[in-house]
């Protein structure tokens, strides 16, 4: 039986530096993270949109942090190929104490190599990185902020918006951040942080020139409602299982078919 070699940050950084686009999705079970490493998705992640797709709510707030351990150790309990991610949710990690605690818990407990916040957050950042704890920073929409700002609308479309996010972005890499997302900014502007910056850059709604794409596994397969956001697709159309449906997308996303400028902003 071959031995299973998890893919490692270096192996993502390695994978910007070639060119080949990064796979992610969102996992949230054993079932469907089976499948999707079985296909090759380079990067799964436990995002705190299983509020959404998982639990019915309708937002990200009422996440907990046992909920995110729970869901990462359904993901992480067989081995994976995978690089595997999980979400700080909302309010935990709002001091540095706080936070090294609570995303000690997510590696120790849920068996994950990264967690991931949202925002900027230079000193929990730096404070995470310096206890060994590595970070994924994520910028444009933040789903967490919703009730602050009212609306999931792209962000950065005005100079000077775009401009704090592309300096965001850097300070975020200065602060030892190793990976970044961006979700629902305009293409040129995420084309223009993933060229400054020498961290992978995750898009979502942001344009096909970033080294990766990830998607809400929910969303790609179908299952988001009849109101998908613009840069959704929907795989399961035309495609006759799951398993080539979530092939269909990583193929998609490595051979830059997926985003198209339909999906972009
Ligand atoms: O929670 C989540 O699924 C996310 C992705 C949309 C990037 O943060």
């Amino acid at each position: 039986m071959s031995k299973i070699k998890p893919l490692t940050i270096l192996d993502l950084i390695q994978l910007k530096k070639t060119g080949e686009k990064i796979s992610c999705l969102t996992a949230y079970d054993a079932s469907f993270s089976a499948v999707m490493d079985k296909v090759g998705i380079d990067l799964m992640l436990i995002g705190d949109s299983l509020g959404m797709v998982i639990k019915g709510h309708s937002t990200t707030i009422p996440v907990t942090l046992s909920d995110i351990i729970y869901h990462s150790q359904c993901v992480t309990r067989t081995p994976k190929h995978a690089f595997i991610m999980a979400d700080l949710p909302f309010a935990t990690y709002h001091s540095k104490t706080v936070a090294v605690e609570n995303a000690k818990q997510l590696i120790q407990q849920g068996g994950v190599q990264m967690v991931k916040l949202e925002g900027l957050h230079m000193d929990i950042i730096t404070h995470l990185v310096q206890q060994g704890i590595p970070v994924c920073g994520h910028l444009g929409v933040l789903p967490q902020s919703i009730h602050k700002t009212g609306s999931y609308k792209t962000q950065g479309k005005l100079q000077q918006e775009a401009d704090k996010i592309f300096t965001d972005a850097q300070k975020i890499e200065q602060s030892g951040a190793s990976v970044l997302i961006l979700e629902c900014v305009p293409a040129v502007l995420a084309k223009r942080i993933t060229r400054a910056l020498r961290i992978p850059v995750i898009g979502i709604g942001a344009g096909v020139d970033c080294d990766g794409q990830i998607l809400v596994l929910h969303d790609m397969l179908g299952l988001g409602g009849d109101k998908a956001p613009r840069f959704v697709h929907d795989f399961m159309k035309g495609s006759d299982s799951i398993k080539n449906a979530i092939q269909d997308y990583h193929y998609a996303v490595k051979s830059t078919q997926f985003p198209s400028e339909d999906h972009s902003y």
